[in-house]
């Protein structure tokens, strides 16, 4: 038997081991907790620590890096591809691994019979302990080989996480967490919509059960792509845990050339033993340093937006807009973004998709006079666009109708009157590129906001192949080629609403939108679920009107901004129509979130929710702290419990204020609230020990308020 070894990355706090030995397929023998340097118990090969289960197969092993179909494994296989038929079967071995710099490894593994070769990359990251897998298969052989699945990486989940925490949704009802025992015969979510979608979004997390919000084992598992994927928690026959990600390749689209590889998107990791929460931290760290790439190589502050989308809809007039932007302006707003609207033919979303220059009846001398207007106002100009997307009645389609993903005899399959445009035919790109090119090359635009509205159906290519696949490594070469012929240019992922929001888009975007629904009260649970995988800096939070346009709601003019205020904040009421009190109410939160956002974005997030559903966001940073809290019900009891804040214990003396406020607390109106004075007015000083264990004491509120507090910490010398 080859001798082997073992493989390791270490992080601060996290451990992987592998076993390898030239010529077997390596075994997976720890993800987790950071392990001591020197190991014993791992001294002993996986197969010497088990004995031989009844009714197996003669040999032992353990999970290997990369599970196979057909030699006696019965695990979900990493892997599944044939040649029409043949080299089914596949004895992939190791033939050597690297370890180009301590962080990283690269395994190679080969099958001379069934002419493949894969490469497994592991990559922890040691700032912030993230870990990052992904493969990459050569046909090594002579005739196509027909992928049917090839997953980024399967990983063994500690064995106590036997939970899920994971998110569903819909159009203006995104990143709905739930969580459950994972099944006795395992999970497993497929996405085969063609973007990453409203209702399984690319990231789940496995927990152990007795985890919480900041205590316990928790993995938080996010795939950096845009398109068809799976997500699976395989119970192993020997009732093991793994998990599995990757895409999800529709029948026949993924043939691989001979001599040609095909890479898959990476899987992020995060493990914690400090909650939901901590994982999330170690993620949203990896997302801040290693995937965002802002123009200029860091973030300046994020301009409160003004979106006319539910203030005009299509209905763009110049006086209309004029008056906008000189209200917007008058808020505090810093960026306008004129949305949907502004093409040919767009006078309802029935036409115009495609053809890419402003519509000269609403703009007689193009966006030129808006733009200098805008920028007159102290303001950046932003503007919607949905490139991937025509409209059958539109010039681009009347010229080119075989530009559109289509299955020859079938009907055409329209969702929002509109079709997918083919952007892997370099033709169709370049077209686009020219089209948005030009727009940004003749005005000054800081911003697009880049929209997606249908899911794939009948999504072939012009060979008749589905093609849902090869749109998204083409849809990322259209944005990084935009973003090199304008390197100040940042872009927004859109996909009606929150739709595509993931670390694949987020590579080549700077921010999400994250719901169509901006009633605050949706957006608690909204933007809880949205901040469990994004900074929140990421996360577009407009301030609506009331009635909200998605639910026919109301909330007071204060919470829906104390809502917003916990995000890249924006306003998508129509200001002109703003009374006096709304308009001013609007403009303190806005001026306040302008002094607060340094911190919001860029300090670590954590939320809770207690008995009664009070929900609360904390963001922090060493020197100052943020928290809001929400209250969307009437409470249960009389009495509201102080919020215990576990990320602020051992961190000395701060000092506390009262910043906003929405709604009311449920007292008598004869009851003094010195406590609410003292905040209000000079403040009072606090414990981080105190707030972790005892918590940080709030009042009974009646529902749909909010309170905002910061938190400043007082040197030791003054504590
Ligand atoms: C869907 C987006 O989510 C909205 O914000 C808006 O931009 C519309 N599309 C415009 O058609």
């Amino acid at each position: 038997m080859a001798m082997s070894r073992l493989l390791r990355l270490d992080g601060q706090n996290v451990s992987v081991v592998l076993e390898f030995a030239l010529g077997q397929m390596p075994v997976w023998r720890h993800f987790g907790a950071r392990l001591p340097d020197t190991l014993l118990l791992h001294a002993w090969p996986a197969a010497r620590l088990q004995r031989l289960a009844p009714g197996t197969l003669d040999r032992l092993g353990g999970l290997p890096v990369l599970p196979c179909f057909g030699n006696g494994e019965l695990g979900a296989p990493a892997l599944r591809v044939h040649r029409a038929g043949l080299d089914a079967v596949q004895d992939l071995r190791a033939t050597g691994f690297a370890q180009p710099d301590p962080q990283t490894l690269q395994l190679t593994l080969e099958d001379a019979v069934a002419s493949i070769s894969v490469q497994l990359f592991l990559h922890l990251c040691a700032d912030s302990d993230v870990l990052s897998l992904h493969s990459v298969l050569h046909n090594t052989g002579s005739t196509p080989l027909t992928l049917d699945h090839l997953a980024s990486a399967t990983v063994p989940m500690p064995a106590a996480l036997q939970e899920l925490g994971s998110f569903h949704g819909q159009w203006s009802h995104e990143f709905q967490w739930t969580r459950q025992a994972v099944p006795q015969v395992g999970w497993q979510r497929d996405n085969r919509s063609g973007r990453s979608s409203h209702e399984a979004p690319p990231a789940v997390f496995v927990l152990a059960s007795d985890a919480g919000e900041h205590t316990g084992e928790v993995v938080a598992a996010q795939l950096a792509w845009s398109g068809n994927h799976r997500f699976a928690l395989d119970r192993a026959d020997d009732g093991r845990l793994n998990l599995q990600a990757g895409e999800w390749f529709a029948p026949g689209e993924v043939q691989l050339a001979p001599g040609t590889s095909l890479a898959t998107p990476l899987l992020h990791l995060g493990w914690s033993k400090a909650g939901l929460n901590g994982a999330s931290a170690r993620l949203q760290r990896y997302i801040r340093s290693q995937v965002l790439q802002w123009p200029g190589g860091r973030m300046r502050a994020r301009p409160v937006h003004l979106n006319t989308w539910e203030a005009v809809y299509f209905d763009h007039q110049a006086d209309v807009l004029f008056d906008l932007a000189r209200a917007a302006a008058s808020v505090g707003v810093e960026r306008f973004v004129l949305d949907d609207g502004w093409f040919p033919a767009r006078k309802d979303d029935r036409a115009g998709l495609g053809d890419w220059w402003p519509d000269p009846a609403k703009y007689p001398e193009g966006l030129g006079p808006l733009i200098a207007h805008v920028h007159s106002l102290g303001m950046e100009f932003g503007l919607w666009v949905e490139p991937e997307m025509v409209n059958p009645d539109s010039e681009l389609f009347r010229a080119h109708p075989d530009w559109a993903l289509q299955l020859a005899g079938r009907a055409l399959v329209l969702g929002r009157n509109q079709l997918v445009l083919d952007l892997s035919r370099p033709e169709v790109s370049a077209y686009l590129f020219d089209k948005l090119h030009a727009v940004l090359a003749a005005h000054p635009i800081a911003y697009l906001k880049w929209d997606m509205n249908r899911i794939f159906a009948h999504a072939a290519g012009q060979d008749g192949r589905l093609a849902m696949r090869s749109q998204i490594p083409a849809l990322y070469a259209l944005l990084e080629r935009l973003r090199a012929a304008h390197p100040q240019l940042e872009i927004e992922t859109c996909a009606s609403g929150g739709g595509r929001a993931d670390l694949g888009m987020l590579r080549h975007t700077q921010r999400l939108w994250t719901s169509d629904n901006n009633d605050a009260v949706s957006r608690v649970a909204i933007q809880s679920g949205a901040a469990r995988l994004f900074p929140l800096e990421l996360m577009g939070s407009h301030v609506g009107p009331a009635p909200a346009h998605a639910t026919g709601r109301s909330q007071s003019m204060a919470f829906r901004c104390a809502v917003a205020c916990f995000g890249h904040m924006g306003v998508e009421a129509d200001v002109r129509q703003l009374g006096e009190a709304d308009r001013a109410t609007l403009a303190h939160w806005i001026a306040l979130h302008k002094s607060l956002r340094e911190v919001l974005h860029s300090g670590r997030f954590s939320q809770g929710r207690t008995v009664d559903g009070v929900v609360w966001w904390l963001v922090q940073t060493a020197g100052q702290a943020v928290l809001g809290v929400f209250t969307v019900s009437p409470p249960n009891y009389s009495y509201q419990p102080g919020l215990r804040l576990p990320s602020l214990a051992g961190s000395g003396a701060w000092q506390a204020r009262l910043l906003g406020s929405a709604g009311q607390a449920r007292a008598r109106g004869d009851a003094p609230d010195v406590w609410g004075d003292a905040l209000r007015s000079g403040g009072g000083r606090v414990q981080g020990e105190e707030l972790a264990q005892v918590g940080w004491p709030v009042p009974v509120m009646h529902p749909e308020s909010a309170l905002v507090y910061s938190f400043s910490s007082v040197p030791a010398s003054e504590g």
